[in-house]
């Protein structure tokens, strides 16, 4: 691929996000002829490790995290063979030499700098490399959430990459971005004028957003429970996909034209208020309960846990957007971990028609309804009402969908992980699928909003059992304005 060869430095090189995601990720890029025969990459970690020594780490990471069918023999050893391995403590400026001269070894490429490393070290990392010389103003620099953990550390951690990194050159992952179906929603929504003249409070009754895991913390109390599920997934996930269906048509698909509309939406998110927090917010924990039929531990029951932890696994909110587009529109959210299955689905409830002529009984019935889900299969569905078949039916109604599953619509194209995409743009230098600051900011002052109200009652959150769909009052939350949360049929 003409003009993307990079000098790729992976920070963390040894840790899980790379070994679990960024190799496979890199390897299915370079299997597909994706990765310019010029790319080189250095893994940085702090372990003592000879070049052999880590190709056979990120071997055995491929081995694990890629499908056997998908390891070609040829491919795999070309691409370890673009690995080096260099041996740093990332906090200290001795040693920063290393990469420095692992680049002037006679490279004329960009470099991209990967911080797959928590973010108290982004600052570090990135002054002690402007200050070996490694740097120069093509340089750029991909970060992982989470980005602090309110407004003002957001702000600090901000600041500190930014202080070497230029906006132009920092790309801020929210992998949600990189998921096929999310892309599509700017096609779904900008390409078909079917779904563009209808995107509004005129058609649209109200939008419904469920990202469900079903795995708990995963070894992961002491990051989670300082984070809790409103930090972990809602402050970047589900607000990005909000942004996404509420946006304003961009001018074009350039980076900023996208990112401002975003920005636009999260400014017009409704702040909550004390009064809504009983009524539109719940907050849940789960307890013992089941998942794939065995028996699991409740969260204060995890290894490591600090059994007085009020922190939520689950939380379901009611909120809008106030402005022109969708004022009076509910967007009904909710995601948890420990839920029944790992589904993440996007539901456009729109109105019914202004006069109903059908069977009484069946009003409720009498609405599209399109259902976007991301996972675990891709799909796009329209529902629609059709008339029952059969003599004794007369007109009574029927839904059906109108249904894209990709995966047997498209069966050639493979469905590529969030990271290869991601990964691929930070390489050609394309901003768009990444979060800017001004999004990230306003995004943590509208979940801080909620958190200092949370922190004032210092309330237990409810309870529910792994495996189940969250604490009841979740579900009287939605049913108490005459909906339900969407069940597939
Ligand atoms: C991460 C969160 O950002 O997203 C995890 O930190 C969560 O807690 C994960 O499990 C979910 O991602 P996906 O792609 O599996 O839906």
């Amino acid at each position: 691929v003409i003009g993307t060869a990079v000098d790729f430095v992976l920070f963390g090189a040894l840790g899980d996000l790379s070994q679990r995601k960024l190799y496979p990720a890199l390897y299915q890029l370079d299997r597909e002829g994706l990765l310019d025969d010029d790319t080189r990459l250095l893994g940085v970690a702090r372990y003592e490790l000879d070049d052999d020594g880590f190709r056979g780490k990120v071997e055995a990471a491929l081995k694990q995290h890629v499908k056997s069918a998908e390891l070609d023999r040829a491919a795999v050893k070309r691409f370890l063979a673009r690995f080096t391995y260099c041996r740093l403590d990332f906090s200290t400026p001795e040693g920063y030499q290393a990469i420095r001269d692992w680049r002037q070894a006679g490279s004329v490429r960009p470099m991209v700098v990967y911080l797959a490393v928590g973010a108290n070290l982004y600052g570090d990392i990135c002054r002690h490399l402007e200050a070996s010389g490694s740097l120069d103003e093509r340089s750029r620099v991909v970060v992982e959430k989470p980005i602090g953990h309110d407004l003002v550390s957001s702000g600090e951690v901000n600041d500190a990459i930014g202080a070497v990194f230029p906006e132009s050159r920092i790309y801020r992952i929210d992998h949600y971005l990189g998921k096929e179906t999310v892309q599509n929603l700017i096609a779904l929504r900008f390409a078909n004028p079917l779904f563009g003249t209808q995107w509004n409070q005129n058609h649209i009754s109200h939008v419904e957003i469920t990202v469900a895991e079903k795995v708990g913390i995963e070894g992961r109390w002491g990051y989670f429970d300082q984070a809790g599920q409103l930090r972990d997934m809602v402050q970047n996930h589900l607000l990005q996909l909000v942004c996404l269906i509420a946006m304003d048509p961009p001018a074009n698909l350039d980076a900023d034209a996208i990112r401002d509309e975003k920005v636009k939406v999260l400014k017009a998110l409704k702040p909550f208020t004390d009064d809504m927090l009983g009524r539109d917010v719940v907050r849940g924990q789960y307890i013992a309960g089941t998942a794939d039929g065995a028996s699991v531990p409740g969260y204060l029951e995890e290894e490591g846990a600090n059994t007085e932890s009020h922190t939520e696994t689950f939380v379901a909110m009611k909120t809008g957007v106030a402005n022109w587009r969708w004022a009076g529109v509910p967007f009904y959210l909710r995601t948890g971990k420990r839920l029944p299955e790992k589904l993440s689905q996007i539901i456009i409830h729109f109105r019914q028609q202004p006069h109903y002529i059908f069977d009484p009984d069946q009003r409720a019935l009498a609405a599209n309804k399109l259902v976007i889900r991301l996972q675990p299969e891709e799909g796009i569905a329209l529902e629609v009402l059709t008339k029952d078949s059969g003599l004794d039916k007369g007109m009574r109604l029927r839904r059906g969908p109108l249904h894209l599953d990709f995966n047997s619509a498209f069966p050639k194209s493979r469905i590529p992980d969030a990271y290869e995409r991601l990964l691929l743009e930070v390489m050609k230098g394309q901003q768009y699928l990444f979060v800017r600051r001004d999004e990230v900011e306003h995004a943590w002052r509208w979940c801080d909003s909620l958190i200092d109200a949370w922190q004032d009652r210092d309330e237990a959150p409810r309870r529910y059992p792994a495996g189940s769909w969250g604490p009841v009052a979740s579900i009287a939350m939605i049913t108490q304005d005459g909906r339900s949360w969407y069940e597939d049929y």
